[in-house]
């Protein structure tokens, strides 16, 4: 197992859409395995595959988030392979949103209340279930990855820009010192 490289924004590819993955094979588990364990390791609660440079659609979530009074067990992650949602309904706040590859900034992200997911598991068995809460905000926000989508994406142009400006004159500081 290895730890992979997070990908952050503006990198390009974090927009692009995946391709549906055809087979899982041992390089997929590979991957899998260790976005799981990349996944933990920065203290993540999902992780989609062009976050480390993969486009490919398949995500990892913390198991935990399903039942929030579930804190003692041990780090066990799934994997959903080509996951959509296929039904949403409700609507909340998704009080201060955050993402690995968006470094230094947390939004309120509107997001469905509840949704329903289908995807396939590593075995290509189909799944469809429902997920609320944070589930269901983890489902959209890795699902949106997927589509080369980032939080910041759904939050206003006005409070993006500002992040790209801030952002931008970071990297520039880092590169000119
Ligand atoms: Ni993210």
């Amino acid at each position: 197992m290895a730890l992979l490289k997070i990908i952050t924004y503006p990198e390009k590819s974090l927009s692009e859409p995946s391709v549906k993955v055809q087979t899982v094979d041992e390089e997929i588990c590979r991957l899998i395995q260790d976005m799981g364990e990349t996944m933990f390791h920065e203290s993540g609660v999902g992780l989609a595959a062009p976050q480390v440079g993969v486009n490919k659609q398949i995500l990892v979530y913390d198991v935990r988030a399903k039942d929030p009074d579930d804190e003692g067990s041990e780090e066990t992650f799934t994997a959903l392979i080509n996951p959509e949602i296929i039904d949403a309904s409700g609507s909340f706040i998704s009080e201060n949103e955050g993402c690995l590859s968006v470094v230094d900034f947390r939004a309120d992200v509107k997001r469905y209340e509840k949704v329903t997911v289908r995807a396939q598991d590593m075995d290509g068995n189909l799944l469809e279930f429902e997920a609320q809460g944070l589930m269901a905000v983890i489902m959209q926000h890795e699902i949106d990855h997927l589509k080369g989508i980032l939080f910041i994406d759904r939050i206003s142009s006005l409070k993006r820009t500002m992040y790209k400006t801030r952002l931008l004159k970071t990297l520039k500081e880092t590169q000119s010192s």
